[in-house]
Order: C-alpha cells, then structure tokens, then sequence
C-alpha cells in the first residue's frame, strides 16, 4: 500500500489520523507492515492491504463473511446463472454505471463490498486508457474476496487501493469520494441504516452514493415470471430500503435494472 491511500483513511478506533510504523516506512508500497494512528492504535498491513476492522464483527455478520470467504474463487461463474435465467449480460449492464462518472477530471470512487471487483473491470472495459484519472478503493470484509479482487485486477493492470474494513464502520475519511458504489450486499446487513448512513458520511458534498441489489420491480412482482424469480430466491423480493435511508439524503431516485431484478438507488449528500 502507498501513502495516498493511507491519507484516505481514518483509525476506525478513534477516528484519528494513519501513518506508517517506523519499521514500515518506505518510499515504496509497502506489502507487510502495521500502520499506526495519533493515539497508538496498531493495525496489520497484509499483502498491501491495510486491515482496519472494528469493533469485531458480530457473530451473524461472521457467519455471511465465513460463506463469503468460502465462495470467493467460484463467486464469479455463480454469478453468471443470473444472465441466463434473468435474460441478462451482468457485465454489460454494470458498464451502465459510467453514466454516474464524470466525463472528465479526477474523479474519486470507492466500491464498498467491492467482492470480485466486477463492477470496476466494467470501468474499465467502459473507460480504457483513462483509467488514469480515477482514484479508485475498494473495501471488503471478505479477505478471500480482496484477495480474488486483487488477482483480477493486477492482472487487468487495474490500480486500486483495496481495504479490509467492513460497512457499519468505514475506516475512510469523511467528505472523500465523489461516488460511493454497493452492489449486492445490502439486503442482507444486519444494519441497514448504519451502512447507508456510513457510505454518505464518505461521500463529498454533492457526492452521490449509488446502491443496487436484488429486488423486482412493483411491475415484474406481479408477472409469472416475477413470482417464479422470488419462490427460487426469496432476496428478489426485497424492495429498495428507503426506510433506512439516513435523513441528510437528498434527491432520491429509485429504478430498476437488469430486466427489473434489481432496484437502484441513488442519492446525494
Ligand atoms: C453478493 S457480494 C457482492 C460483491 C460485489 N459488490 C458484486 O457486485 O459482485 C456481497 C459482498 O459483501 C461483502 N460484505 C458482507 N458483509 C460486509 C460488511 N459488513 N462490510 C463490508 N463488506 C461486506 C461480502 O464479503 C461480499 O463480497
Ligand atoms: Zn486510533
């Protein structure tokens, strides 16, 4: 990990301000190490990324990380059942997401549960050569997705900066990203309120936060088709929770993709 992606963080203790440990200083990216905050608190550096979680997890949010952890290598041919029985291309749907991205100028994004970082191979596949102008994270609670994260994206020559933290307590800076993206994980937190009240605290001013998960539209819920999608999954019976929305959300707007399988939600700060 490199110095501007520690400046992007925060002690998720305290709050407080990160710098490398003595013994991991470098000019260069550091792979191990510790990164230590104003007040003494000590967290692990592991194959460059930065482990920042606290307080521990609570045992139901392990139990999903556990299954996470254990289907991190085969998530992305799991994934692809959906385009066939939904009648949809997932990876060309989620190259949709560059209408949210500036067409010009530095642009920050986080992906917060990035997983196998599918959603920024689509950036890429969209936006080619200028790549260079994102300053792109992502996070996880999953090690074993980060890890699966890392592979692909080293190997795309996609440069992120990948954090082990988890939703309900971000270790970023507040006021950072102009985007913050979740896809896929949201229905099924223990806290709702708490993560999308969290992704907006990192959020700037006028950032825009976008959120996007398993959910069929009030039209397809009524279709043959739609009541044979929830008795095969019930998380497609979500709806978009915006009863958990934090109240400084402002213009929210609320549409479904992928053949009206998944809600999108999108707000500002
Ligand atoms: C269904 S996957 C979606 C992955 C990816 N965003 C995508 O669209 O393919 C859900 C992701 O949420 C992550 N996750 C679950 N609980 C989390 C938490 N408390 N904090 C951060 N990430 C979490 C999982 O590890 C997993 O990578
Ligand atoms: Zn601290």
């Amino acid at each position: 990990m490199k110095e501007p992606h520690l400046a992007a963080l925060k002690c998720p203790q305290c709050g407080k301000k990160l710098q490398f440990s003595r013994e991991s200083a470098s000019n260069e990216s550091v792979e191990e190490g510790q990164i230590v905050c104003e007040k003494g608190h000590t967290w692990p550096i592991h194959g460059e990324i930065p482990s920042l979680v606290y307080p521990p997890i609570s045992a139901k949010d392990a139990k999903w990380i556990k299954k996470y952890d254990e289907m991190a290598e085969s998530y992305d041919e799991s994934v692809k059942q959906y385009d066939d029985w939904l009648g949809i291309n997932m990876m060309k749907e989620r190259e949709q997401l560059a209408m949210f991205v500036p067409i010009e100028g530095p642009t920050r994004i986080i992906d917060v549960s990035i997983g196998t970082a599918a959603n920024f191979v689509a950036l890429h596949n969209r936006f080619k050569g200028q790549m260079g102008r994102f300053n792109i994270h992502g996070m996880d609670l999953s090690t074993r997705m980060l890890g699966m994260a890392k592979r692909k994206m080293s190997e795309l020559g996609i440069d992120a900066s990948l954090t082990h933290g988890s939703v309900f307590n971000i270790p970023y800076q507040s006021n950072f990203f102009d985007i913050v993206l979740h896809t896929g994980g949201i229905n099924t937190f223990s806290d709702i309120h708490g993560a999308l009240k969290e992704m907006l605290r990192i959020a700037r001013s006028e950032g825009m936060v976008l959120v996007i998960d398993e959910g069929l539209s009030p039209r397809m819920r009524n279709t043959e088709k739609g009541k044979e999608i929830i008795k095969a999954n019930s998380l497609f019976a979500a709806r978009p929770p915006l009863e958990f929305l934090p109240e400084k959300a402002s213009n929210v707007e609320i549409t479904y993709i992928m053949n009206e399988t998944f809600y999108q939600m999108v707000f500002k700060k």
